[in-house]
This record gives C-alpha cells, sequence and structure tokens, in this order.
C-alpha cells in the first residue's frame, strides 16, 4: 500500500512538469479506511429518549471498538485534557462495540456498532468512538423527549449519483436551513450501485460530521438492491459452459435481488418489522410523531398485517409514512404497473383507515405533491377528500427525468434538486420544499381536527396569512356565504312582514 500511494503521489507531482492532466487520486487509496474512525453516524434501533445507537469504520487492525459516552458540560471537564491517553474521564461511560468485517471489491474494513442505552430524556450528550489511541471528536446531540414536543426533520429522496460533486452542497444547505432538526430522513436510493464502497464512501462525506450529530432514518431504494451472488452450482455451470462442455451461461437477472452489504453493517436501523426485513421496514416514535419505514423493494405484501398493527395500536398523534417506489408514479414512463399495482393494493387502504398524515417518497426524479387524498380515483383526478393523507415525491440529486403532469398533485416541478424541512408542533405540521440554491419552491400546513384527521392549508392561504390578510381563502368564501345569507334573511323577514295583515 505505501508504495502504491507513493506512485500515486509521484504521479501527480510529475504530470504538470510534462504538461499533462494528472490522472485521478486512486479510488482504492481515497476511500481506504484506516485505525481512526471515519463514516460515523447516528441512527436509532430502540427508545429515541433513552438510547442512541452509533456506527463507525475502521480498517481491520481495530478488532474492538469502544464508543464513551457523558452528559455534555460547558467545557471539557467530562474529559479533561491533562488525563492520561486512554484513561476515562469523570462521568464518561464506555460501551462496547459490536464488530463486523465488510469485503468490498475496493477494500476490506471492519464496522463497529454502539447502542448507548441508559440516558435520560431530552439531555444533550458528548460521544467519541475508537479504541486504543484513535479516536473520532467528541460529538454532541440530544435525547427525544419522552414526551410529546415540537420536532423537525429533512426529507430527501434519491441522492443516488455524483455525491461529491453535486449533493453535498444541498445536504449542507439543508443542514444550515435546520440546524436542530431531529432526525435526517432518507427515501432510498442513496447510491447508485449497491455495493460500490467509493460511492458509500462519498454518501457519508457529503453530510460529514452532520451524521455524527443528527441520527439519519433511511428505507432502501432499488438501488440498494443488487443481484444476488451465483451459487456454487451457478458457478459450476458457468465454468463448464465457458470451456464448451455444454449448457449455457446462467442469466443474472433471473437471480433474486438482494439487500448491499453496506446497509446493515453501516445503520443500526431497528428490528421491529416483519421477519427478514429487518432494518428495512420498522418504525420509530420521536416526541409524538410516528413515524413508520416501510420497504417497497420486496415482500410488500407480507408487510401488511405487521403495518396494520403499528398503524392500529399507534398512541401518536402524528403519523408519517416513508418509502421508495412511489403509490402514484410521477413520469409517464415508469408506470411500474406491479409495485405500483401492489403498493396500492396492500398499504393505501391501511394509510386511509387509520389516517396517516404524510407520505414520503422517492424513486422518480423529479418533485411533486398531492393535496389531502382518499380513494381509487387518483390518476384520473383526484378524490380531494379532506380524510385522506398528502404525498409527496422528491429527489435530491442531480439524476433528473422528464414530469409526467398530472391533476392530482398540488404542486410539482422537475429538472431542480430538492431537499425538505417539516415541523411538527402541537396540531400543525409545516412542510417546506426547498431548492438546492435554499430557494423555498413549496409548502403547505396540515393543521390536526379533534377528529384526528387533518385540514390541509395549501400554499397561496399561508401567503394570505402572512400578508396579514384575516381571511385566508376558505375562510373568505365562508365570509360571503354568511353575508349572503345575512341579506337573504332580512328580505325574508321584510316580505314577511309585508304579509302580515295590517
Ligand atoms: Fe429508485
Amino acid at each position: 500500500m505505501p508504495y502504491l500511494r507513493l506512485a500515486a503521489v509521484a504521479l501527480m507531482v510529475a504530470a504538470p512538469l510534462f504538461g499533462q492532466v494528472p490522472p485521478a487520486y486512486p479510488e482504492k487509496l481515497l476511500h481506504a479506511p484506516t485505525p481512526v474512525p471515519d463514516r460515523v453516524i447516528l441512527t436509532w434501533n430502540g427508545d429515541t429518549a433513552t438510547t442512541q445507537a452509533v456506527t463507525w469504520r475502521t480498517d481491520t487492525s481495530v478488532l474492538a471498538g469502544l464508543g464513551q459516552i457523558a452528559e455534555a458540560t460547558d467545557g471539557p471537564s467530562f474529559d479533561p485534557l491533562a488525563a492520561k491517553p486512554g484513561a476515562v474521564g469523570p462521568g464518561v461511560r464506555e460501551f462496547v462495540a459490536v464488530t463486523e468485517k465488510l469485503v468490498t471489491k475496493l477494500n476490506e474494513a471492519h464496522y463497529h456498532n454502539v447502542t448507548f442505552t441508559g440516558l435520560k430524556p431530552n439531555t444533550k450528550y458528548v460521544y467519541r468512538v475508537g479504541s486504543g489511541a484513535n479516536w473520532s471528536g467528541w460529538h454532541q446531540f440530544r435525547t427525544q423527549s419522552d414526551m410529546p414536543a415540537p420536532v423537525g426533520f429533512i426529507y430527501v429522496g434519491d441522492s443516488q449519483d455524483s455525491l461529491k460533486r453535486h449533493w453535498s452542497r444541498l445536504i449542507r444547505q439543508a443542514y444550515s436551513d435546520m440546524p436542530n432538526a431531529n432526525f435526517l430522513l432518507h427515501a432510498g436510493d442513496l447510491i447508485s450501485t449497491p455495493d460500490n464502497d467509493a460511492q458509500w464512501g462519498e454518501w457519508h462525506a457529503a453530510a460529514g460530521w452532520v451524521n455524527a450529530s443528527v441520527p439519519s432514518i433511511a428505507s432502501p431504494g432499488n438501488h440498494e438492491y443488487g443481484t444476488a451472488p451465483k451459487t456454487p452450482a451457478e458457478q459450476k455451470v458457468d465454468a463448464v459452459a465457458a470451456l464448451g462442455g455444454g449448457g449455457t451461461i446462467t442469466e443474472p437477472r433471473k437471480r433474486p435481488s438482494v439487500l448491499t452489504s453496506h446497509w446493515r453493517a453501516q445503520f443500526a436501523l431497528p428490528e421491529n418489522g416483519p421477519p427478514g426485513l429487518e432494518e428495512t421496514c420498522y418504525f420509530i416514535d420521536v416526541q409524538g410523531v410516528r413515524m413508520i419505514c416501510l420497504n417497497s423493494m420486496e415482500k410488500v405484501a407480507e408487510q401488511t398485517d405487521w403495518l396494520e398493527k403499528t398503524l392500529r395500536m399507534n398512541p401518536n398523534r402524528w403519523t408519517i409514512v416513508t418509502f421508495h417506489v412511489p403509490m402514484y408514479s410521477l413520469t409517464a414512463d415508469r408506470q411500474r404497473a406491479d409495485a405500483d399495482k401492489a403498493i396500492r393494493k396492500y398499504w393505501r387502504p391501511l394509510f386511509d383507515k387509520y389516517a396517516v398524515d404524510l407520505v414520503l417518497q422517492g424513486h422518480d426524479h423529479t418533485y411533486a405533491r398531492s393535496g389531502l387524498m382518499r380513494g381509487d380515483n387518483l390518476l384520473n383526478g383526484g378524490n380531494y377528500d379532506q380524510r385522506g393523507a398528502v404525498y409527496v415525491v422528491s429527489v435530491s440529486g442531480p439524476k433528473l427525468y422528464k414530469l409526467n403532469t398530472q391533476p392530482w398533485m398540488a404542486a410539482s416541478a422537475e429538472q431542480k434538486q430538492f431537499y425538505q424541512l417539516v415541523r411538527v408542533d402541537g396540531g400543525v405540521l409545516k412542510f417546506e420544499a426547498r431548492t438546492a440554491d435554499g430557494e423555498l419552491f413549496d409548502e403547505f400546513e396540515l393543521r390536526k381536527q379533534t377528529n384526528g384527521r387533518s385540514v390541509l392549508v395549501e400554499k397561496g392561504e399561508l401567503a394570505d396569512e402572512r400578508n396579514g390578510d384575516r381571511l385566508t381563502t376558505r375562510e373568505g368564501w365562508f365570509a360571503v356565504g354568511g353575508i349572503a345569507l345575512l341579506v337573504a334573511g332580512m328580505f325574508a323577514g321584510r316580505w314577511l312582514l309585508g304579509r302580515r295583515p295590517g
């Protein structure tokens, strides 16, 4: 490895002398793990008020990872600078990591996971990860309250491509707009090639220390699924066929898709979903909001009973669902009949029955969102019943498709990158879609009624309210109706008086 690194550096230094553009720095070196932790990311796999999971990567020389945690103080007293290396400061608790090896085409690495437990709700903590002399810096995060409280989160659709080149500025802009976000939400296709370690390296680097400070929730997309490796029997058939010994080489597409091995190595997500879908189908409760993550890539029907139970036994005031392949496609050539049909058949009736508030999706590389929708006729123009959910599809990366505008879309756009800021406070949910440069593109509010259903307040009505207009559009119509009734009543009264015998 040192020789390869030396050769690469020598080439880069020498190339300009001969008037040549230096070659790209090799991915193998750029994304090489070291004994120092990198790709540090917070996730939840339990109670968000009393636990916090963290995962990080090292090279394979680190056999046992450690996580240290203490309540945050206004200075370094929890870990005095004078403390000897390796000593644990006052109030610091130490946890031993679960470690697993991940072998990719680029490298071999160890992924370490610690779940800090026994934490106090709504309390700021500091933590670091590492072992021996090699530690991360101290990061800080706040545990969630164990009571309903305001929640804010950043939702992004497919980041997928050019993560360093084009996605990094977007996720940084999003964080700067909501630095106290309770979590980040990724609706699938985080990368393009499921087992490509360089792409995962760019994904982690783009958000950098934000991932170490704000927990992430993620749902897998089709780009997190790859073709299953060939079985030994298939490999034998291929070998015989390649030597002209008969048979044909087995077709890769006919073999089942499997979740990238990066997913479970680098995230520690809940395992409270149906068997076989651990860390891809699950729920997390955050301060009065139930976040349900479904896996639209496999076993859609098998998630139905679990989904119904998760919705029925839901004590939270707000319910938000996320998955990758949208319920209703936004692009003309992507009406994926089978996937969409199964999702509509098995999941949508439950969203309606249990009053899911918001559905956050990806996959179509455009932006669109509905009004409150319920019923079967959405593709033909929408049934804007005031009892349904709002459906959103969004994209955050630079890979963009053409939009097929449809009547149910209350707002839509193409050829733009988006991030969304969602705020829940008491009975109000505020949604903003912003473009990569931070400009507001779309917004709406959901206002909870006493029956548990929401009233949708559209962008124009919000603007009216902000401009100081006493009456929103809806209220305006009520007022006009009231005045008309009053006038009609006066005429009716005069007519009746006129008919009274003198
Ligand atoms: Fe996708």
